[in-house]
């Protein structure tokens, strides 16, 4: 081992991306390290950061993983080079969109780039190279999802982004555990949902240059982020509908970042019949979805597999009704053609959460019997700022009316439970049923802290007090991790500290 590191080595082992020559410039923006290196370089409003490829299944020799940035709106000429080793021999397309912002100072016109590393083996490591006008300025790597049959760690977490202390040490403990990809359960930036919101609370913290509990760490440059669209990413009121939530561009131009900034499989509904609500100056909706190509409002649901798991993201946002037809028959679709071991669904809205904020936004438990037919293990989700696991469990909906209350907060469906109370996660680990899993404790202030293991708390009158919640944990933020593989899947909470405050193991 040598003594003393370069600049390089230090970075590359910090994780993953060199950076030769950029440097924080503050509010999340980089520019050129005029010191290190005299160059003409745009400022970066988000470095480089791993997305998944379009394609939801696992085709080895066909993977396709993603490289994004953003800057400023100056234009500059970028290339991209990756191989299995350092000689880059392989070049990556880039695409690059526009976003053109008005308004406060750090809202300008930004550029969106997105290269595609094509023709991947599964479960493979790759090294990356970004040059800008002709300057090597990034080196980083990066790992394709795991095929059938070999290990996997993810981590979940929601609520997250406001550039909280919280957040950073939730960011730091994600790290720490060496994940394959985050799993958000949504909310993922404060308040709105905005780009400039990204730039501020959400790149720096999880794509941070050092890995630190004050600072955050350097996930997207090697694994990627996934998430979902939730209430905050969808927070402006529409003026001409009574003021329902809509992503409003008149009031922020850089509205509903969740589309320009997220790269996920483009396999859900392609014409959704609740579809995430836009208002605004044509001019700019016009701009936004050039911005998104495909991406809106097809987005807005997607699955895809990593290892011996599926996973199922879905819009549970108040626009939406979980009855329609079109998206059960597409979540029926996407589930029976699912070969694997583990299924995982995800939405933002928990259907069965005990917490006092958003207990009657019930309206995704109406999918719980689709969910149970094709063998779904956990649903996770966020909303409510805590954690919470529930017993296996099989849900009958008996009136689904207020399923229909679009923009409502009062959603109760009421219908029959059935516990699997033999479930403990480390004796019996056999589950019957479904556990759902809050993990909003990501960042953001929590909720219920005088609930924290208080059963007698855990009940709610119109579920008839049936105590389906087993384990609460409110008065600290935390993480979820996952490992799995074809045979057993562990599931840990580990809170701020690191310490690990929930554990179960199925088989
Ligand atoms: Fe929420």
């Amino acid at each position: 081992m040598p003594n003393t590191y370069s600049r390089r080595q230090f970075l590359h082992s910090a994780g993953g991306l060199t950076l030769l020559a950029l440097i924080p410039i503050g509010k999340g923006l980089f520019a050129a390290d005029k010191k290190l290196m005299p160059m003409t370089l745009p400022i970066f409003t988000a470095l480089p950061y791993i997305q998944p490829g379009p394609e939801g299944r696992l085709i080895s020799g066909a993977e396709v993983t993603r490289l994004a940035w953003q800057t400023e709106g100056i234009p500059a000429n970028f290339e991209v080079n990756f191989s299995q080793d350092y000689s880059f021999f392989r070049s990556a397309e880039i695409h690059c969109t526009s976003r053109d912002y008005t308004g406060p100072a750090d809202k300008g016109s930004r550029l969106n780039y997105v290269s595609s590393f094509t023709s991947l083996e599964l479960g493979t490591k790759y090294y990356y190279r970004v040059r800008c006008n002709n300057n090597i300025i990034i080196e980083g790597y990066f790992t394709t999802r795991q095929p059938r049959g070999l290990k996997i760690r993810f981590v979940a977490f929601g609520d997250n982004s406001f550039g909280d202390p919280s957040e950073r040490a939730i960011a730091y403990q994600a790290y720490r555990v060496n994940p394959d990809f985050v799993m958000n359960t949504g909310d993922n930036v404060y308040d709105s949902g905005l780009d400039t919101e990204y730039s501020r609370y959400f790149f720096p913290v999880y794509n941070a240059d050092v890995a630190n509990s004050t600072i955050g760490a350097p996930l997207l440059r090697s694994i990627p982020f996934y998430t979902v669209l939730a209430n905050h990413d969808v927070y402006g009121k529409h003026p001409a509908k009574n003021n329902i939530a809509c992503a409003n561009f008149e009031q922020n131009a850089d509205s509903l970042a969740y589309y320009t900034n997220f790269y996920f499989p483009l396999n859900g509904l392609q014409d959704p019949k609740y579809p995430t609500l836009v208002y605004g100056p044509i001019k700019q909706i016009e701009d936004f979805k050039a911005c998104c190509g495909s991406r809106f409002p097809t987005m807005a649901n997607y699955s895809f597999d990593v290892g011996d798991a599926h996973f199922l993201c879905l819009d549970s946002n108040n626009y939406t009704d979980a009855t329609d037809d079109s998206l059960q028959l597409w979540i029926n679709a996407d589930l029976i053609g699912s070969d694997a071991r583990w299924k995982f669904v995800i939405y933002h809205h928990g259907a069965f959460n005990v917490g006092l904020e958003h207990r009657y936004e019930q309206q995704m438990r109406v999918l719980s019997p689709i969910f149970e037919a094709h063998g779904v293990n956990i649903v996770l989700s966020g909303h409510e700022h805590n954690y919470q696991r529930t017993v296996p469990l099989h849900f009958s909906p008996k009136d689904t009316s207020k399923a229909h209350n679009l923009h409502s907060e009062n959603r109760i469906i009421s219908g029959d439970f059935q516990l699997d109370l033999n479930f403990d996660g480390l004796n019996h680990t056999k589950a019957n049923g479904i556990i759902y899993i809050t993990t909003g404790a990501g960042g953001k202030y929590l909720y219920d802290t005088e609930f924290n293991n208080d059963p007698s708390k855990l009940l709610i009158h119109e579920d008839h007090n049936i105590e389906y919640t087993i384990k609460m944990v409110s008065d600290r933020h935390s993480l979820t991790v996952f490992d799995l593989d074809s045979n057993e899947l562990i599931m840990r909470q580990i809170d701020e500290q690191g310490n690990e405050i929930d554990r179960i193991r199925l088989t």
